[in-house]
């Protein structure tokens, strides 16, 4: 049976006026029912693109589209703007990055719940509402008979952020894709946060994609993590593969930059060197080489062949010119030693 969510070889590129933007460039991965897939990478890296791209909010915009996207078994990609439209709320939903941008300022949080409860829902406005409350009483809003009739203006931001996942929450959706649904809130509240997100999977049972810049974020809620560089997926596997036989320079850089309990937070063990691509003018062969510590030993493929996405073993895939064997024993003797140090 194919995977509830496919996606093949996706980009999206977008033509500007200072030349063509390659926000994502390949990127491949798939996702099962009551399954977590992590989205890791620097800001820049394609993630919210992506995000975007799967809900099909980039349709008719402008953008060069291609490759492919099934969901329980239809492809969107190549489905009309109206169809995949037709899909948001109760197929699929999204926790925006900025909870005030994808709330309308003139309307109540209960009304914006309400209104697309009741396009998936035949059901009275009374009986909406209820359940507006509900959702809101669920995301650990206080006093929610209250706050249904509020403003997204007058909520906190962590409200807000609670506020936008009741509002994704509230039709079940199959598929819920969370970007960066933390990173604004103190630690306490993105615990609490995160918590919920994971109770509420288990109970309806979808499928979950957390996007974020945080390995941290995604070790114990990811069963799968797809890690991306320049809009392409470099590295993508179960959270295993990823933590204990990571084969990807760039994803030794990303542990490297965990901080650890035991450590100042500004203490990094292997920052990486120099910053993110740019998305117009990516640097050719493997995108990664002029931060790579190991562009060496592939010689001039580094720089002139791009590295194609290889499986490595069991569905873990890597995109890198260095061998396996190679790769792997980098890994042993001297990455895994550094960052085990005590
Ligand atoms: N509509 C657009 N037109 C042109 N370029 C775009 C468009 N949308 C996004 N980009 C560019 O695509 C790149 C990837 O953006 P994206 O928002 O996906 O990054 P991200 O990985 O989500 O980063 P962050 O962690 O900061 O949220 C960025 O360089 C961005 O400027
Ligand atoms: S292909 Fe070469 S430059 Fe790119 S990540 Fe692998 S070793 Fe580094
Ligand atoms: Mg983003």
């Amino acid at each position: 049976m194919s995977p509830f969510l496919d996606v093949k070889d996706l980009k999206i590129h977008f033509p500007t006026d200072d030349g063509l933007v390659k926000s994502v460039d390949g990127v491949t991965f798939s996702l099962e029912r009551g399954k977590t897939l992590g989205i890791v990478g620097e800001s820049g890296s394609g993630k919210s693109v992506t995000s975007l791209g799967i809900l099909g909010l980039h349709k008719g915009r402008g953008a060069n589209i291609s490759g492919e996207i099934w969901l329980d078994g239809e492809e969107l990609v190549g489905a009309s703007q109206e169809h995949v439209r037709g899909l948001r709320g109760k197929k699929m939903a999204m926790i925006f990055q900025d909870p005030l941008s994808a709330m309308h300022p003139f309307y109540t949080v209960g009304d914006q719940i309400i209104e697309a409860y009741r396009i998936h829902n035949k059901v009275s406005k009374a009986v909406a509402k209820k359940h507006a409350i509900d959702m809101l009483g669920r995301v650990g809003i206080p006093e929610p008979g209250r706050r249904v009739d509020s403003y997204p203006h007058e909520f906190s931001g962590g409200m807000r952020q609670r506020a936008m996942i009741a509002m994704a929450l509230s039709c079940d959706p199959e598929l819920l894709i969370a970007d960066e649904p933390t990173t604004a809130l103190d630690v306490t509240v993105q615990a609490q946060i995160l918590d919920l997100m994971r109770d509420l999977q288990r109970e309806f049972d979808s499928a979950l994609i957390i996007i974020t810049h945080d390995l941290g974020v995604v070790a114990e809620l990811s069963d799968d993590i797809l890690v991306m560089y320049g809009g392409k997926c470099i590295e993508f596997g179960s959270a295993d593969d990823i933590f204990y036989r990571p084969e990807h320079p760039y994803t030794w850089g990303l542990l490297g930059s965990m901080p650890r309990l035991d450590r100042e937070p500004t203490e990094r063990l292997l920052p990486i060197k120099g910053s993110p691509p740019s998305l117009i003018n990516v640097p050719p062969g493997c995108a990664f080489h002029p931060r790579c510590p190991y562009a060496e030993r592939t010689g001039d493929k580094a720089r002139t062949e791009a590295p194609a996405l290889a499986e490595t073993e069991g569905g873990h895939l890597v995109r890198c010119h260095m061998a396996p064997a190679e790769r792997r024993a980098l890994w042993e003797n001297e990455i895994k030693p550094v960052l085990e140090t005590p």
